[in-house]
């Protein structure tokens, strides 16, 4: 039998999928010794490790995963204390707060910076634009002075090579814990302020937020907007670049949703099945536990491979197909709890900003598409995708025929 590609070789950064199908035929449950990690590879495994009905597992990965540039954050939290949390800070990403407030911050940052290419006819959508919305979106938010959109982007982009730091590399690291010195010095003084004088702002939301008679601490707010950067930036930062690689590969699809916005959810929801942005998910065991292939021993690290799971023929037909249109796929329970896909995870920790995303790609794809109706993949260019734990485009170079 052939060897599998290990999931740290070159080989598997530049194609994963290959090799996922290979593991989930041949190693659904497979032991990696350099990452210390069990791998699995199966939806139906990865699904219920996430949804985790009988408490077998634990986050506790993410106090060396996270906690040394975010802090203490919501996802290491379990049990009574993460239900609190999760329900001090949710309101904020839903119904009326994400409609009447945060929609119309949205709409504002993506036409600013639609208006810097506008009238080029020619643009690189992740520069200029994907890696750029998400963040500024969470700085405006918050309630953050434009002024230091600049500073708060640069801390982005060192939590996010702390985070995607394979190879350990000392500065990458030291860099990343500065960063949480810095980010702090920064935040708790607006926090405090913000206290006394509070606004129509994510900040003043979380400082108010009281669930039976718990607040949360400076710190507590400081750590959750330090997640916020990384959970809401990168992720959506990668789902909009993958969207317009995925649309522009297939132009009969680009197409219906020029015609048909409503298809923006379909595109989006498909796109996050088969390109996930966040392509595996650490767990702990407390127990043993019996997953296809084998017994994980309690106390052991679990490697979820959502990028995996996602493409698998025992749940998608036909699953290395990119297809708006596919009828095993819900675009209604796929930004729910109820998730079709798996690439805001499940249960307990289930993305709390699935719906702000949704928000943010509606909004943002569908102003993209009116500024280029004609937007088509700059000639020879190619979009290449990047990255192993989280992954995305590369850039996805555009030409278009301006709006007059
Ligand atoms: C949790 C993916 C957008 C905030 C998660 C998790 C995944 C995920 C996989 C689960 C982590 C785990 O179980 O260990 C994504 C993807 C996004 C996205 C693919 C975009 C396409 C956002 C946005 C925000 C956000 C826009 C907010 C600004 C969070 C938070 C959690 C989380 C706070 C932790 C929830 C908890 O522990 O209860 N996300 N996310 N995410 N996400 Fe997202």
């Amino acid at each position: 039998v052939d060897e599998i590609p290990d999931i740290l070789s070159p080989e598997f950064a530049t194609d994963p999928y290959p090799v996922y199908r290979a593991m989930r035929e041949r190693t659904p449950l497979l032991w990696h010794e350099p990452m210390q990690s069990w791998i699995v590879s199966r939806y139906e495994d990865v699904e219920r490790i996430f949804k985790d009905k009988e408490g077998q597992f634990t986050t506790d990965n993410y106090d060396w995963q996270i906690e040394p540039v975010h802090g203490k954050t919501i996802l290491q939290l379990s049990g009574r204390e993460h239900a609190v949390r999760r329900a001090l800070v949710a309101p904020a990403f839903r119904g009326r707060e994400l409609q009447e407030t945060f929609v119309p911050v949205i709409e504002r940052n993506a036409r600013e910076l639609i208006d810097t290419f506008r009238e080029t006819g020619e643009v690189d959508l992740v520069d200029a634009f994907a890696t750029r919305f998400p963040v500024n979106v969470i700085a405006d938010m918050l309630g953050l002075d434009k002024g230091d959109h600049a500073k708060f982007h640069g801390w982005y982009t060192t939590v996010i090579a702390f985070l995607g730091n394979l190879s350990g590399d000392p500065e990458v690291a030291a860099a990343g814990e500065r960063t949480r010195v810095e980010f702090a010095e920064y935040m708790i003084p607006i926090i405090r302020e913000r206290r006394n004088n509070p606004g129509d702002d994510l900040l003043s939301s979380l400082c108010a937020a009281e669930v039976d008679g718990v607040r949360m601490s400076d710190e507590d707010i400081k750590a959750f907007c330090s997640l916020l950067l990384a959970a809401g930036g990168e992720t959506t930062d990668k789902a909009i670049a993958a969207i317009f690689a995925n649309l522009l590969a297939h132009p009969e699809q680009l197409a219906a949703v020029q015609k048909d916005r409503t298809l923006i959810d379909r595109a989006f929801a498909e796109t996050l099945r088969y390109t996930p942005p966040v392509h595996m998910i650490m767990r702990q065991t407390a127990v043993d536990v019996r997953v296809t292939g084998g017994t994980i021993p309690a106390g052991a690290t679990v490697t979820c491979l959502i990028g995996s799971a996602n493409r698998d023929e025992r749940r998608y037909a036909d699953p290395d197909t990119f297809d708006i249109f596919r009828e095993d796929l819900n675009a209604t329970n796929a930004f729910s709890a109820a998730a079709d896909h798996l690439a805001f995870a499940l249960g307990r920790h289930f993305c709390v900003g699935a719906l702000l995303a949704r928000a943010e790609v509606q909004i943002g794809v569908g102003r993209l598409l009116d500024a280029m109706p004609d937007v088509r993949l700059k000639e020879g260019a190619a979009t290449v995708e990047r990255g192993v734990f989280t992954r995305g485009p590369e850039s996805v170079p555009v030409t278009f025929t301006p709006v007059r």
